[in-house]
Protein backbone atom coordinates (compact mmCIF):
# COMPACT_ATOMS: atom_id res chain seq x y z
CA UNK A 1 0.00 0.00 0.00
CA UNK A 2 1.64 3.27 -1.09
CA UNK A 3 -0.15 6.43 0.02
CA UNK A 4 -0.60 9.50 -1.59
CA UNK A 5 0.35 11.58 1.21
CA UNK A 6 2.56 10.91 4.47
CA UNK A 7 2.14 13.80 7.10
CA UNK A 8 4.96 14.39 10.05
CA UNK A 9 4.27 15.59 13.25
CA UNK A 10 6.63 16.79 15.40
CA UNK A 11 6.01 15.56 18.87
CA UNK A 12 9.21 16.38 20.66
CA UNK A 13 8.94 17.71 24.21
CA UNK A 14 11.69 19.92 25.75
CA UNK A 15 10.95 20.20 29.51
CA UNK A 16 9.08 24.33 29.77
CA UNK A 17 11.61 26.73 29.51
CA UNK A 18 14.31 25.13 27.27
CA UNK A 19 16.15 27.66 25.29
CA UNK A 20 14.94 26.19 22.02
CA UNK A 21 11.27 25.29 23.17
CA UNK A 22 9.53 22.84 21.32
CA UNK A 23 6.53 21.21 19.52
CA UNK A 24 5.10 19.23 22.19
CA UNK A 25 4.93 22.59 24.85
CA UNK A 26 3.66 24.59 22.00
CA UNK A 27 0.73 22.14 21.40
CA UNK A 28 1.55 18.90 19.12
CA UNK A 29 -0.75 16.51 20.96
CA UNK A 30 -3.58 18.22 20.56
CA UNK A 31 -2.87 18.61 16.94
CA UNK A 32 -1.55 14.62 16.42
CA UNK A 33 -4.86 14.22 18.00
CA UNK A 34 -6.61 16.29 15.19
CA UNK A 35 -5.13 14.59 12.53
CA UNK A 36 -6.06 10.78 13.66
CA UNK A 37 -10.01 12.62 14.42
CA UNK A 38 -9.73 13.46 10.80
CA UNK A 39 -8.45 10.75 9.39
CA UNK A 40 -10.87 8.76 11.13
CA UNK A 41 -14.16 10.42 9.99
CA UNK A 42 -12.73 11.23 6.24
CA UNK A 43 -12.20 7.56 6.23
CA UNK A 44 -8.65 7.93 4.46
CA UNK A 45 -6.30 5.32 6.02
CA UNK A 46 -5.04 4.14 2.85
CA UNK A 47 -4.11 7.39 1.19
CA UNK A 48 -3.06 9.52 3.92
CA UNK A 49 -0.23 7.83 6.52
CA UNK A 50 -0.04 10.02 10.00
CA UNK A 51 3.59 9.62 11.59
CA UNK A 52 4.67 11.87 15.02
CA UNK A 53 8.51 12.63 14.76
CA UNK A 54 11.27 13.71 16.69
CA UNK A 55 12.56 17.69 16.39
CA UNK A 56 12.68 18.17 12.82
CA UNK A 57 14.52 21.56 13.42
CA UNK A 58 12.25 24.84 13.22
CA UNK A 59 11.62 24.42 17.23
CA UNK A 60 10.97 28.01 17.11
CA UNK A 61 8.04 27.52 14.63
CA UNK A 62 6.32 24.88 15.98
CA UNK A 63 4.18 22.67 16.02
CA UNK A 64 5.58 21.52 12.81
CA UNK A 65 4.09 19.60 10.39
CA UNK A 66 5.53 18.38 6.94
CA UNK A 67 3.75 16.65 4.35
CA UNK A 68 5.35 14.66 1.51
CA UNK A 69 5.85 14.18 -1.60
CA UNK A 70 5.97 17.65 -1.72
CA UNK A 71 8.07 18.65 1.15
CA UNK A 72 5.88 21.45 2.41
CA UNK A 73 6.57 22.62 5.87
CA UNK A 74 4.07 23.96 7.93
CA UNK A 75 4.47 25.84 11.61
CA UNK A 76 2.30 26.99 14.43
CA UNK A 77 0.35 24.38 13.38
CA UNK A 78 -2.96 24.50 15.72
CA UNK A 79 -5.96 21.84 15.90
CA UNK A 80 -8.44 23.77 14.25
CA UNK A 81 -6.17 24.43 10.79
CA UNK A 82 -6.32 20.42 10.22
CA UNK A 83 -9.44 20.43 8.82
CA UNK A 84 -8.03 23.10 6.54
CA UNK A 85 -4.51 20.89 5.23
CA UNK A 86 -7.72 18.12 4.61
CA UNK A 87 -9.16 19.88 2.61
CA UNK A 88 -6.73 22.24 0.55
CA UNK A 89 -3.98 20.06 0.84
CA UNK A 90 -4.52 16.36 1.50
CA UNK A 91 -7.91 16.03 -0.65
CA UNK A 92 -7.19 18.72 -3.29
CA UNK A 93 -3.31 18.82 -3.75
CA UNK A 94 -3.15 22.36 -2.83
CA UNK A 95 -1.02 23.70 0.26
CA UNK A 96 -2.26 26.32 2.52
CA UNK A 97 0.11 29.16 1.98
CA UNK A 98 -0.66 30.90 5.42
CA UNK A 99 0.67 28.28 7.27
CA UNK A 100 3.82 27.45 5.15
CA UNK A 101 7.06 28.12 6.79
CA UNK A 102 8.95 26.27 4.14
S1 LIG B 1 10.90 20.34 18.53
FE1 LIG B 1 9.63 20.23 16.77
S2 LIG B 1 10.89 20.98 15.20
FE2 LIG B 1 12.20 20.93 16.93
Amino acid sequence: MKPKHHVFVCMNQRPPGHPRGSCGTAGSRPVMDAFAAELEKRGLFEQVFVTGTFCMGPCDQGPTVVVYPEGVWYGRVKPEDVGEIFDRHLEKGEPVARLRIM
